[in-house]
């Protein structure tokens, strides 16, 4: 583990951490490891504190692993979702927000539709405050999993070509993902049709390729993006077939692989659209460890949040 003091109050992407913030949060998610192993997957870590989950956009994987890592560290957990919550009677999202707070919530996990929810948030509660997938902008726990998958299956991450492919326009995990993965050194190539590459994003020290067979055959790691048809207001290309021949992953595309590529993506997955069912149930695939490692990364970041005086508020 290294030397590294934890400074800070929330965690709300990773385009403001340093390459030692996130190492530190791996090494601190590999010592969290072994708990779901045990028979009694608990310690006290986090025992007295008292954690609100704040789904206020659909979620499976990021809201129950939270939840399940909460568990496992012993912290009182409450479930605050849209529907049944006084948002629907009006309420703003701040008043609901002091209005928990008032009720001593230690740290808050928010997942929301809008870019930017989660730093007002922070910059208004005392309570530590969690992103957990804002709009189209960050998604950092899940690009933290997939960073911690990437090391325990290739052992490094430095030097590694690792390739996203898909809707890379509307995908907060890939912009999480572009931010962590080059501080810690690895090529990083997004691939899609043209509409679905945001304008400038080699900006941000990445590779841009439109060609499928250049991106499989150069990747050690593939990860897989849907199509966000639900942030879409038009057209960004024909339609889902015309899509699928051209970008999605299957056993003949593979053949140009290299023998060891990993194959990953965040889930939701649409079997049959970015990738066949063949591939995501098939050798390469790793996508069930993603979610396993999931808890292990959020219980290190809620320990790092909870369990230490972090005070620095991000702008
Ligand atoms: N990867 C991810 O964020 O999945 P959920 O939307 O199910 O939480």
């Amino acid at each position: 583990m290294s030397e590294f003091r934890w400074h800070r109050k929330d965690l709300l992407g990773l385009r403001t951490l340093e390459a030692v913030e996130i190492r530190h949060i791996l090494d601190t998610a590999k010592s969290f490891q072994d708990v779901s192993l045990r028979s009694v997957k608990k310690v006290p870590a986090l025992r007295g504190k008292t954690v609100a989950n704040l789904f206020l956009e659909p979620s499976t994987r990021t809201r129950v692993s939270f939840e399940l890592a909460e568990k496992r560290l012993s912290a009182d957990t409450i479930q605050i979702q849209k529907t049944g919550s006084s948002m629907v009677k009006g309420e703003t999202l701040k008043d609901m927000c002091r209005n928990i707070e008032s009720l001593k919530v230690d740290l808050v996990v928010m997942r929301h539709s809008f870019s930017g929810a989660p730093f007002r948030l922070a910059r208004h509660l005392k309570a530590s405050v969690i992103n957990a997938g804002d709009g189209i902008n960050e998604h950092p726990t899940q690009a933290l999993l997939d960073m911690f998958t990437v090391l325990e299956k290739k052992g490094k991450i430095e030097g590694l070509n690792i390739t996203f492919i898909g809707d890379i326009l509307h995908s907060r995990v890939a912009r999480s993902n572009i931010w962590g993965l080059t501080k810690l050194g690895a090529n990083v190539t997004v691939c899609g049709p043209k509409t679905l590459i945001p304008v400038g994003i080699e900006k941000l020290g990445v590779r841009v390729t439109y060609d499928l067979n250049e991106a499989v055959e150069q990747a050690d790691v593939i990860n897989l993006l849907r199509i966000q048809l639900e942030r879409q207001s038009e057209s960004f290309f024909p339609s889902i077939r015309e899509y699928a021949t051209a970008y999605q992953i299957n056993k003949n595309v593979l053949k140009r692989a290299k023998s060891d590529v990993v194959i990953m993506h965040p889930g939701p997955v649409n079997r049959g659209i970015e990738i066949t069912s063949d591939v995501v149930d098939g050798p390469y695939s790793v996508i069930l460890d993603q979610v396993t490692n999931g808890i292990a990364v959020r219980m290190a970041v809620l320990f790092l949040l909870c369990g230490t005086a972090g005070t620095e508020t991000e702008e």
